[in-house]
């Protein structure tokens, strides 16, 4: 048999073996796969193979210090949409049902996958369903977040306009095959966030910080079992170091430190003061004060890596390696104040598992897609 076989079969193996259902009941499942992938080159899986492939994706990804929770991830199986319109609903759902009003849940929502001929049903042009737009200005500034620059350009091409504001939430780009991409604008009363403001500072609320309460990320793949869902947004809950020690620290992103700093009166004139690290703690302090004080889930980096030795401990239980990226686990701030940073981890790439693919925002800039093409003003 072939490539797409030999990934099914370690899967369902590994789906019997886990949910310790019979060998025979597995055996009779596998000999169905085989037809269909002799026939169709290609097979379904089941809700229950979904739910259970996509929480050990999570269980398996490198990167994240998350993972305790993987069994409680819920899963979305929406291999019907086809339509735009109907794209469009399950994304509203998923962005709904994670947020619930602060308390987070861990989802992820399974578009159709790649089929056999390699082409793709539905493809999301976002990093993230929610995500702040950049606007590049003449003097190569970035008005909110330069990271969006590329697709903020992109939507303003399609004929989206923006406030030009440092926080407007950018519409989703998604597209369907055969047709043209298009976009549409999230309700706002879907989108939930929280205002930054810091226990003991004013003049660091006059910076106006704001975040968005839930963090999708909707541009990898989930392969289980060889079959690739191509569109497949998942999202946990943030760690405050994401918001406070990169998204808003990061000179490449809104560069906040100088700013930080000088609400606190701290001189910027010898970094040898510790200032940006001083700026770096107060906005930690703020992010997590802010989030809490709206009932919006969040863990801190040091929680988080308690979590992440229970999730170790409780793998070991299993008898399973846990594998990882030291080098993504480690939070950014006080690394060596957490277990993480004193062992050691494999970092090869189990299956299932969440994968980098090909932006659709690059193929369809750099390449030329002719529907973009068409429709360039
Ligand atoms: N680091 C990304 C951000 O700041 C989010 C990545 C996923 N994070 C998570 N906690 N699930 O937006």
């Amino acid at each position: 048999m072939n490539e797409l076989y030999n990934k099914a079969e370690s899967f369902i193996t590994q789906y019997y073996r886990e949910k310790k259902l019979p060998d025979s009941a597995r055996n009779k499942r596998l000999n169905e796969i085989k037809q269909s992938i002799l026939s169709s080159h290609t097979y379904e899986h089941t809700y229950d193979e979904l739910d259970f492939g996509a929480k050990v994706a999570w269980r398996n990804s490198n990167r994240c210090i998350g993972r305790l929770f993987w069994n409680s991830l819920n899963v979305f199986d929406a291999r019907e949409a086809s339509s735009a319109d109907d794209i469009r609903q399950s994304l509203f759902n998923h962005i709904d049902y994670a947020t619930n009003d602060g308390k987070i849940r861990s989802t992820v929502t399974l578009f159709k996958p790649r089929r056999a001929d390699g082409s793709d049903p539905v493809r999301i042009y976002n990093h993230q369903l929610i995500r702040y737009a950049g606007y590049r200005q003449k003097d190569g500034s970035v008005i909110g977040d330069p990271h969006s620059v590329e697709l903020t350009d992109f939507c303003e091409k399609l004929g989206w306009k923006g406030e030009g504001t440092s926080y407007d939430v950018l519409p989703i780009v998604i597209q369907v095959e055969g047709e043209p991409p298009v976009y549409f604008d999230i309700p706002s009363h879907l989108i939930k966030e929280v205002s930054i403001i810091h226990p003991e500072s004013d003049a660091f609320n006059e910076l106006g910080l704001r975040w968005y309460a839930v963090p999708i990320i909707s541009e990898m793949k989930l392969e289980i079992g060889g079959i690739e869902y191509v569109a497949a947004p998942f999202n946990g809950w943030y760690m405050e170091t994401e918001i406070a020690a990169r998204n808003f620290a990061d000179e490449e992103r809104y560069h906040q430190l100088p700013k930080v700093a000088e609400a606190f009166g701290l001189s910027t004139l010898y970094q040898s003061s510790m200032w940006k690290d001083r700026a770096i703690v107060e906005l930690c302090t703020a992010v997590m004060y802010s989030f809490k004080k709206e009932g919006v889930s969040i863990v801190d980096h040091h929680t988080a890596s308690q979590q992440f030795a229970m999730f170790e401990d409780r793998e070991k239980g299993e008898g399973r390696e846990v594998t990882g990226d030291w080098t993504w686990l480690i939070p950014p701030v006080s690394p060596a104040s957490t277990p993480i940073f004193h062992r050691q981890y494999e970092n090869t790439w189990k299956s299932p598992n969440f994968f980098y693919q090909p932006s659709m925002l690059d193929t369809a800039v750099k390449s030329g897609c002719p529907f973009f093409q068409s429709i360039k003003k």
